[in-house]
């Protein structure tokens, strides 16, 4: 037997249901914050993930599903979504368009980490990215965003919020950190390579002795220059004025390299270890980087799988006709029937002559709003019995009457 891959997995009803459920609620309050919709390529080239997300992070040293294609180019399964919708932002000159631009996308991304509760190598994201403001009041619109999404599911979370500062600000910064690690002993062998590559990301270290040697590490936000300052500041004045708790992580870096000032992550104490539900921040630098006009951005991701824990989608209310025979001689009629039917409604059919409780029991499985049923009665008479599992009411029509469909419209 061949099995999906190891942190792959094949989705099912209702699981679809309630994934289709979250995908439309962040729709829904994407297009009212002013987001259209993107899709960009699954497979991009592996350099457009080099310069956004960065060498020294582990998604890209560790984690790509990278390959070189029949052509010879080297590429890879995204592992996020920004850089792409970053790439198409340029490519389609967006960036030398009427700012703002305000984009919302979902769908699968790749990373090749070990698999475990929460943690998949295939998973979704709905993600969204806005360009053209640099004032913090996007950054809290985001979020606001966010929270908006959270209360229309009924998920709790919280929210912790950090700045990295800005090309003014991080140089001295990281100067001050990487004299703190040179005077620290026993770092782990992964922090001593972050201290070489990034250094700000050896503050993430998630190993305890790194941790606890950490605990007096200069921290960026103590180092901000007079701009970052005020923006941090003005955010969370915002954040409060919105009624949007949070709490100040100084060691949030996030996994990403392109950030600056704003980042944040929302997580949740019900889902066990990977307890992120969803981060983001602001990359001023990142359209520039990656050769468009320079343009500031600020977005976030959820991880989708690791929302349907938390979310009961509304039950689906009865709905369509289930479609049984008694005996097997109705099949024509009934098969017939279907097809004119279908054009106008859902319908389950039934090929097997059972009895009418079976067949009852049968459109109650289906959530059917419907029971419709042929025997040897109805044969003789060119009709159909009908019953409406919601309030009880039955009825026989004839079988032209039935497959038109008008009965179906109620005032
Ligand atoms: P990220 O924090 O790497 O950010 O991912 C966002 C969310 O995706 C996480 O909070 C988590 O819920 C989910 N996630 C990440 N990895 C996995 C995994 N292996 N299995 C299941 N879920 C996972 C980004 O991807 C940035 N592009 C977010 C962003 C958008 N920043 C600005 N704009």
């Amino acid at each position: 037997m061949i099995n999906a891959l190891k942190g792959m997995k094949d989705t099912l009803e209702p699981e679809n249901r309630i994934y289709n459920y979250v995908i439309s609620t962040c729709e829904r309050i994407a297009r009212n914050f002013g987001f259209e919709y993107i899709e960009t390529p699954i497979l991009e080239e592996t350099t457009l993930f080099k310069r956004s997300v960065g060498e020294s992070s582990d998604i890209v040293g560790k984690e790509m599903y990278r390959f070189t294609d029949k052509g010879g180019n080297d590429v890879c399964m995204r592992p996020e979504g920004t850089a792409g919708v970053v790439r198409a932002f340029i490519q389609h000159k967006m960036d030398r368009a009427a700012q703002p631009k305000r984009y919302f996308y979902h769908g699968p991304m790749y990373r090749y980490e070990r698999p475990q509760k929460g943690r998949l190598r295939q998973f979704h994201q709905f993600g969204i990215e806005s360009f053209g403001f640099s004032d913090m009041r996007e950054d809290a619109t985001i979020i606001i965003i966010l929270k908006e999404i959270f209360d229309a599911l009924g998920i709790e979370a919280s929210l912790k919020l950090n700045s990295l500062g800005c090309p003014s600000c991080m140089p001295s910064y990281r100067e001050n950190l990487v004299s703190f690690l040179d005077k620290t002993e026993g770092l782990c062998i992964d922090c001593l390579r972050r201290k070489e590559t990034n250094p700000i990301r050896v503050l993430d270290c998630k190993n305890p002795n790194c941790q606890s040697l950490l605990v007096n590490a200069p921290r960026i936000t103590d180092n901000l220059c007079l701009t970052c300052k005020d923006d941090f500041a003005s955010l969370q004045k915002l954040l409060n004025e919105a009624k949007i708790d949070f709490e100040i992580d100084k060691s949030l870096v996030r996994g990403l390299d392109y950030y600056s000032k704003t980042a944040f992550e929302f997580v949740s104490d019900a889902i066990g270890a990977q307890s992120a539900i969803a981060g983001g921040g602001r990359y001023d630098r990142l359209v520039e980087f990656l050769d468009g006009k320079p343009t500031p951005g600020v977005g976030f991701a959820m991880g989708i799988e690791r929302l349907l824990e938390l979310v009961k989608a509304p039950e689906e209310e009865r709905n369509g006709i289930y479609f049984g025979v008694m005996e097997s001689s109705a099949n024509t009629i009934a098969f017939k029937s279907t097809i004119k039917l279908r054009k106008i409604v859902k319908v389950a059919l039934e090929y097997e002559p059972k009895s009418l409780k079976a067949h009852l029991k049968g459109a109650d499985k289906h959530n059917a709003l419907w029971c419709a049923c042929i025997g040897q009665e109805e044969l003789n008479e060119n009709s159909v019995w009908l019953k409406n599992l919601a309030t009880k009411e039955e009825l026989k029509l004839p079988i032209e009457t039935f497959e038109g469909g008008t009965w179906l419209i109620t005032d």
